[in-house]
């Protein structure tokens, strides 16, 4: 089914200068732009995008991390979009990840991990109404 995901581009990628190779990526996996917006996240913005990680032992450095610089935020649309968006990103833990995953060939640690994304269908449409209000979606 044709599904949307909630990709962020993290502090550590976009001072790579890398979302452009990024996006590359997303485009050839056939999966579609249809939003986008750079933001500086608040603490408090951060904390309650993890709000579900809340408690977790990494969660403090989860918070300081996603507020150390600018990130890109983006919906993905296409078929699968959930689960193709999280084969290209690769397992959390970049030592962990395939050859030719983004955080395989990005990442340097599992905080500065280089990109999220939404894991399921119920996540990803919060995620997305965390950052895009509907009329800012330009599906087709
Ligand atoms: P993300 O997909 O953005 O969701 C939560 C983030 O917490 C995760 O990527 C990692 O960057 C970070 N994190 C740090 N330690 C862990 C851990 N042990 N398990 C899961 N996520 C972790």
């Amino acid at each position: 089914a044709v599904e949307r995901t909630l990709s962020i581009i993290k502090p550590d990628a976009v001072a790579k200068n890398i979302i452009g190779q990024i996006y590359s990526r997303f485009e050839q996996a056939g999966l579609k732009i249809i939003a986008a917006r750079m933001a500086y996240l608040s603490r408090r913005e951060a904390e309650t995008f993890y709000a579900v990680h809340r408690g977790r032992p990494f969660f403090n450095d989860l918070v300081e991390f996603m507020t150390s610089g600018p990130v890109m935020v983006q919906v993905l649309e296409g078929e699968n979009a959930i689960s193709k968006n999280r084969e290209l990103m690769g397992a959390t833990d970049p030592k962990k990840a395939e050859k030719g995953t983004i955080r395989a060939d990005f990442a340097e640690s599992i905080d500065a991990n280089a990109v999220h994304g939404s894991d399921a269908a119920e996540t990803a449409a919060v995620e997305i109404a965390c950052f895009f209000p509907a009329l800012d979606v330009y599906s087709r």
